[in-house]
């Protein structure tokens, strides 16, 4: 079978309850998407799988769940309200607003027209106001933040003394950041609002190049360990000219979202960035920045990030690398790659999502084979009991059973547990997997374990 593009996803996504159109009642609102019964569950377990490989697996790192809006001051010194901006072009004829660095042939892609305005940075970055102050009040103004990445930088030195922890150390944030992106799409690809996945790990200076190659292997490895397919991954290295205004170099992890797209090369985009970020943003937010000309003098802040190393009594700005990974476009690939059809023995076609276990939104369903019969029906709603402290389980008898297996082969469930007539006297139930779609038969009483073990807990 061929890649499904994202189309089939969206079409899956909204028919079984992963990601709705938002505002869907007023019309909608152009690229924002809310997560259903299903999603909300996929964009946890993604979550909870990245929080779990980064910090409690890892004798070097802590967490953190900084504020979205912080004092303006952040995106003054961190460079975003200066240079966090897209090159905006106008198209005369349809007044089409694009992005000039995606214009491939500089026409616009709505009416074919090459009329276009000069380009002019548009920042980013949403603004609102604090307090019960008027909309045109400078004072006031602050942002909603466009990464999660700064709140760890002001909070260097609490964790640090908090932690009394020693070069090298991370500090792991996963939270919502918000962009005015000038064009989003592609379903949650990009979105203005979205959510990241963000580490900063502070290093010695000399040490930041070996760290940020042992960080792209990792990170590579996440996605693969995830069961996302080696050949729809691959790094790309930033040219110079692309990189952000603190990175010496940047890696970005591609995934193959578009590969219905016939240029090989335009079927690959970013699912997640692995920058060296170098001493930039702990010197920037210092009160004494040490710049030799004097350049990011800094009279705002009252704090010195600097770290002083007891063992060779040396003070210096600890390097930074960092993996930044986005939450929905991490859903984004996990389901294109686990989509998949068969065709059953009636030449049916069947779609089975292929979910690692721990991102599957429900582990196992439970269902009676005849919903008419009361003791069948009863042993079946206890069984789920029984489940579901240990794993998300569901109960369902809306259907005949094959339809009721292929429902759950859709989501993604691993494992059916079908209890029939038989089980009442034998106390044992079928366990049905989802890829193979063989059966076994189980007693209740060593089921739990048993899935648990098959589930890899
Ligand atoms: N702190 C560095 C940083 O924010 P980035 O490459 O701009 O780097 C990191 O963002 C990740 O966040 C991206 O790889 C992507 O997965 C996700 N991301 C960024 N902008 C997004 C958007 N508009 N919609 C959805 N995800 C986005």
């Amino acid at each position: 079978m061929s890649a499904p593009n994202i189309e089939t996803i969206v079409s899956l996504a909204k028919r079984r309850g992963f990601v709705f159109p938002s505002s869907e009642i007023y019309g909608g609102l152009g690229s924002a998407w809310d997560y259903g019964q299903l999603g909300v569950e996929l964009c946890n377990n993604v979550k909870q799988a990245w929080w779990r490989w980064m910090v409690y697996e890892r004798d070097d790192m802590e967490g953190l769940d900084s504020s979205i809006i912080l004092n303006r001051l952040v995106w003054k010194y961190s460079g975003h309200e200066d240079t966090f901006s897209d090159p905006l072009v106008d198209c005369r004829e349809c007044k089409t607003r694009l992005r000039a660095d995606k214009l491939t042939d500089g026409k616009c892609p709505n009416c074919g027209s090459k009329e276009l305005t000069e380009p002019r940075p548009f920042n980013l970055m949403f603004r609102t106001h604090v307090g019960a102050t008027a909309e045109d009040d400078e004072s006031s103004l602050v942002y909603l933040r466009p990464e999660t990445a700064q709140g760890i930088f002001i909070n260097f030195a609490n964790v640090l003394t908090t932690s009394r922890r020693k070069l090298p150390f991370g500090v792991a944030q996963i939270g919502k950041s918000f962009r005015n992106e000038v064009t989003p799409g592609n379903f949650i690809f990009r979105t203005r609002e979205f959510e990241q996945m963000e580490m900063e790990y502070f290093v010695r200076p000399g040490e930041d190049e070996q760290a940020h190659q042992e960080w792209i292997d990792n990170c590579f490895g996440w996605f693969t360990d995830l069961g996302i397919s080696k050949e729809n991954l691959r790094l790309y290295e930033q040219p110079k000219e692309e990189l952000a205004h603190y990175a010496k170099r940047t890696v970005d992890i591609q995934y193959r979202f578009f590969p219905e797209r016939e240029e090989e090369a335009r079927q690959w985009d970013e699912l997640m960035g692995i920058a060296n970020r170098t001493d930039f943003d702990l010197r920037t937010h210092s009160k004494k920045p040490e710049d030799a000309e004097g350049k990011r003098l800094n009279p705002d802040s009252t704090e010195d990030l600097s770290y002083f190393d007891e063992a060779t009594k040396e003070r210096f700005y600890p390097y930074v690398i960092e993996p930044a990974a986005g939450v929905n476009r991490t859903v984004l690939a996990v389901l294109m790659d686990a989509y998949t059809e068969k065709t059953n023995d009636k030449g049916e076609k069947r779609v089975i999502l292929k979910l690692h276990p721990d991102l599957a939104p429900i582990k196992v369903a439970v269902l009676p084979l005849a919903k008419n019969k009361p003791e069948i029906v009863a042993l079946a709603k206890t069984i789920k009991h029984l489940l579901q402290p240990a794993m998300r389980a569901v109960y369902d008898d809306t259907g005949g059973i094959g339809k009721l297996y292929a429902r759950q082969d859709e989501i993604g469930t691993p494992f059916c547990v079908t209890v029939d007539h038989q089980s009442l006297e034998d106390e044992a139930v079928t366990v049905r997997d989802r890829d193979t779609w063989a059966q076994e038969r189980v007693k209740v009483a060593d089921l739990q374990e048993h899935l648990l073990k098959r589930l890899g807990e």
